[in-house]
């Protein structure tokens, strides 16, 4: 039925950013097709899925874009951005580069996106626990800092992945 493609009262656009390898591709099929992939290739270009879901009784189509976190495989920035509602910024708890450069990532989204963007700092890989690289004082700091939301997730395990979609998109509604 083609007439299904429009029976949602919302559609959100939501960017996962972050560096290469922190696990973006697989936080997004983990929420949109419940799949884990270990190997994963790195992404190329811009891909997106989307979930439906409810809130209040109101359908909600959350469209998730998911782009390469190595420059030299990214997309026009601006074009990727465009019209995004919410972002999730992830980062590698085990790689506390990846961390560090949130920073640069936060202030790439602040310069193309909108000033009311919700945003949600994700620490993923938290299955690897005995891996930590990022405390946790580490990132509730920084989050409080920017005014933004923060979960630990883990797409392999599917730890807070839910969470951190549902949280962001009620945020957003
Ligand atoms: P780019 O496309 O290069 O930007 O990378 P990405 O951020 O999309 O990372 P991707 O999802 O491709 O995952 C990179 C690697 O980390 C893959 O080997 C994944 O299997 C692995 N990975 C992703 N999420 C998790 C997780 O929660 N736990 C563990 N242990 N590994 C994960």
């Amino acid at each position: 039925d083609s007439s299904e493609d429009e029976d949602y009262d919302f559609l959100y656009k939501i960017v996962l950013i972050g560096d290469s390898g922190v696990g973006k591709t697989n936080l997004l099929s983990r929420y949109c097709r419940n799949e884990f992939d270990l190997q994963s290739k790195t992404t190329i270009g811009v891909e997106f899925a989307t979930k439906t879901l409810q809130i209040d009784g109101k359908i909600i189509k959350a469209q998730i874009w998911d782009t390469a976190g190595q420059e030299r495989y990214r997309a026009i920035t601006s074009a990727y951005y465009r019209g995004a509602v919410g972002a999730i910024l992830v980062y590698d708890i085990t790689k506390y580069s990846t961390f560090e450069n949130c920073e640069r990532w936060l202030n790439e989204l602040r310069e193309h996106s909108s000033e009311e963007i919700n945003i949600m700092l994700v620490g993923n890989k938290v299955d690897l626990k005995h891996l930590r690289a990022v405390a946790l004082e580490k990132s509730t700091n920084f989050s409080d800092n920017h005014g933004i939301s923060f979960l630990e997730t883990s797409a392999l395990d599917s730890t807070n992945v839910e969470k951190a979609y549902a949280d962001l998109l009620h945020d957003i509604y």
